[in-house]
């Protein structure tokens, strides 16, 4: 009935999440309110992690894509449940280190890691700092010469996949901002610096080929390519490769309608692919990293809050004023994201009210869904939006000087802060 098995209605008629009352957690710690199940999580965690024992004879493993959601107790989580830990800056880099992960287990990635980033990651003994460009490959040389170490790096490489095309084809991503070109030879001639560079040890290669990706084929296609470059560099530099990170991008539901993929299907058909690249090139089978981060926390995620203002306009359409918005969930308003929404105080009842949800900030496009069917709203209701536990909060800001709602997890009926809501006295800390 709902997009995510974490949810169900109880016998009041309210939604639940791991057993918890949405309505008594909209009350016991207000809303707007970020509420995920840990159960959940872990749950998706246990099924990637999983799929690598059965179809890859756990040669690899998941790497949480922290930007989806970072915090330290998402970080203890993850990696409690064997997931390695990607971060793209140093405040993520930060997060996971306060959170007690263990450096060797971090991969950073990022297109323009400033120098004081790379030092950090460098000091700080991060196991895989994925190089994006020729001048951060020469940053980095650079660091290392100066600390007498030699960095473990793997290499971001666009191999020419669009994921996101209707027909997906190869050379869609040229202009990505990320990584090596393939089909110009700049990957190959970064390659090449990597490998006879004293600095850095090149332990393997990189690729991400979108988002919210449906389709299995892409990654496949990916793992191909990818692999008849490994041959390239091995026949023509001699250098063997450890291993290969097919990056994230799984599809979850944010609808009913749509088909989100079994993750553990995506191995499945990856781990033929590589086993038969491998055979045909003559190649170790490499140690197969994914990425995903949205499929980890995003259906473990909803957000709460109270229906302020009912607002019809004749002919038009009605607006429901929540006290949440683009401060907290930005989606909406920069890639008109699908989301279903429901009154959680009477979520068994038909959702047949055609509503447009809008924030609180002052700005015409701080919505959260328009034209939306959801249950006959009133003043005071608790409305809940589904599948937002990937970049929401994450992408939070302070616009309009509202402070970020706090973050509570739930598991088997049980609820406890993770993130505390901001107060106004968090929101001047840094004002002189
Ligand atoms: N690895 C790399 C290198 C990435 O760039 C990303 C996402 C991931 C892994 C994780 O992808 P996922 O499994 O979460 O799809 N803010 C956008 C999504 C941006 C994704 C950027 N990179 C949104 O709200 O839809």
């Amino acid at each position: 009935m709902f997009v995510s098995d974490c949810l169900g209605v109880n016998e009041k008629g309210h939604l639940t999440i791991s057993g918890c009352d949405t309505v008594e957690l909209a009350k016991e710690y207000g809303t707007a309110l970020y509420v995920m199940s840990e159960d959940k999580i872990r749950d998706t965690c246990r099924r990637y992690k999983s799929s690598f024992d059965k179809y890859y004879d756990g040669h690899g493993a998941p790497i949480y894509a922290s930007k989806a959601f970072s915090c330290k107790e998402i970080c203890r989580i993850v990696t409690s449940e064997g997931l390695e830990l990607e971060v793209v800056s140093g405040g993520e880099l930060y997060t996971a280190l306060a959170a007690g992960v263990d450096a060797k287990r971090i991969h950073f990635q990022g297109n323009n890691k400033s120098v004081q980033e790379l030092e950090y990651a460098i000091e700080s003994g991060v196991g895989d700092l994925v190089v994006d460009n020729i001048s951060e490959l020469r940053r980095i040389e650079k660091i290392a010469e100066r600390k007498g170490v030699v960095v473990s790096i793997s290499m971001r490489i666009k191999p020419g996949i669009d994921a996101h095309t209707h027909e997906f084809i190869r050379t869609g991503q040229i202009d990505s901002k990320f990584g090596f070109a393939l089909e110009t030879g700049e990957a190959f001639e970064a390659v090449r610096e990597a490998v006879l560079s004293e600095q850095v040890d090149l332990i393997g290669l990189h690729c991400h080929i979108g988002s919210q990706i449906f389709d299995k084929s892409p990654f496949v296609l990916a793992a191909q390519v990818m692999l008849k470059f490994y041959h390239q560099i091995y026949k023509e530099l001699g250098k063997k490769l450890h291993h290969l990170n097919l990056g994230g991008g799984f599809g979850i539901k944010y609808k009913n309608a749509d088909a989100a993929v079994p993750y553990e299907n995506y191995m499945s058909d990856v781990s033929a692919a590589v086993h038969a690249s491998c055979a045909e090139y003559g190649l170790q089978i490499p140690r197969i990293y994914i990425e995903p981060g949205r499929s980890i926390v995003g259906e473990a995620g909803i957000t709460l809050y109270t229906v302020g203002d009912i607002k019809t306009i004749p002919g038009v359409r009605t607006y429901v004023a929540v006290d949440g918005g683009m401060f907290e969930n930005p989606r909406y308003a920069l890639y008109q994201s699908d989301y279903t929404c429901l009154i959680a105080n009477r979520a068994s009842e038909p959702a047949k009210f055609r509503a447009t949800i809008a924030g609180k900030c002052c700005e015409s496009g701080d919505l959260i869904q328009v034209g939306t069917k959801i249950q006959t709203p009133q003043v005071g209701d608790t409305l809940a939006v589904l599948s937002t536990g990937a970049y929401n909060y994450s992408m939070a800001s302070n616009y309009n000087r509202n402070p970020r709602p706090a973050c509570v997890m739930v598991s088997e009926g049980k609820s406890r802060v993770v993130i505390k809501g901001e107060t106004y006295v968090d929101l001047i800390r840094n004002d002189i």
